[in-house]
């Protein structure tokens, strides 16, 4: 796949466990990739700022962070869910570095960290913490919240773009549903409305067969494949 909108550049501000959390054995997710699949799905969005962004399988939400980092000028809301709790717990950590407070808190941490082990890595977390003060410009709202994909019920938001990256492999593994990723398309149907963009990422044996979304887009990129969907009428 050839990066349409995501530039090569230096994205070592967001690794994992630098500024954003990390917790031993959770999933992370390609920076320029997330960015390019965002960059992607806003595209085919009729919608171009104020946008709800929605993973209804967010794990500690690094990849839902690291949009908010990145893209916070055009995302008013975030919503994540997942299974795990230790997940949502880092989640809602995670995503309270989309705040002042939430980066002063960090730098708090850091600031003791490097004072207590005295470690580069800790001055290099700080200088980044200033960089990433400097992308946070308007307040985003930050919902994490315990949901089963597989669970048909409506939620209380109709998201705009829904990006989420499922279960695969040894790291992560499908937990109370079925493990059908078709049927967590066809749960998702339900909580999407006619111009939700919809966009998975997975392993690319995983097979979606729907005829609940028109597909707009397919990529193979490395072990992954990501395929982007509409509704059909
Ligand atoms: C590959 S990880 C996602 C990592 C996430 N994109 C991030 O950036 O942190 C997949 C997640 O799916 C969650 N999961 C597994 N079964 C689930 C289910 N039935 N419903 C919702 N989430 C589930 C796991 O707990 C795990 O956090």
């Amino acid at each position: 796949m050839e990066y349409k909108y995501a530039a090569n550049d230096n994205y070592e501000d967001f690794s994992s466990g630098r500024v954003i959390y990390h917790m031993g054995g959770a999933a992370t997710f390609p920076v320029r990739l997330a960015l390019e699949i965002y960059e992607r799905c806003l595209q085919y969005s009729k919608k171009k700022k104020d946008i709800l962004l929605y993973d209804c399988c967010c794990g500690g939400a690094y990849m839902l962070t690291v949009l908010g980092l990145l893209k916070g000028d055009t995302i008013s809301d975030i919503y994540g869910s997942d299974v795990d709790q230790k997940s949502l717990k880092l989640a809602e950590d995670n995503l309270s570095l989309l705040s002042y407070d939430g980066l002063r808190r960090r730098r708090q941490e850091l600031e003791e960290l490097y004072k207590k082990f005295g470690k580069n890595s800790h001055l290099e977390a700080l200088e980044s913490v200033d960089r990433l003060e400097k992308r946070i410009s308007t307040k985003i709202n930050t919902q994490v919240f315990y949901r089963n994909a597989f669970e048909e019920d409506k939620l209380p938001f109709i998201p705009d773009i829904i990006i989420t990256d499922v279960p695969y492999g040894n790291m992560v593994e499908w937990s109370k549903g079925s493990g059908d990723i078709n049927q967590m398309v066809e749960s998702l149907s339900k909580v999407c409305g006619s111009e939700t963009i919809l966009c998975i990422s997975m392993d690319k044996k995983q097979k979606i067969q729907t005829e609940l979304f028109k597909r707009l887009e397919k990529q193979m990129i490395g072990k992954r494949k990501f395929e982007i969907y509409i509704k059909k009428e």
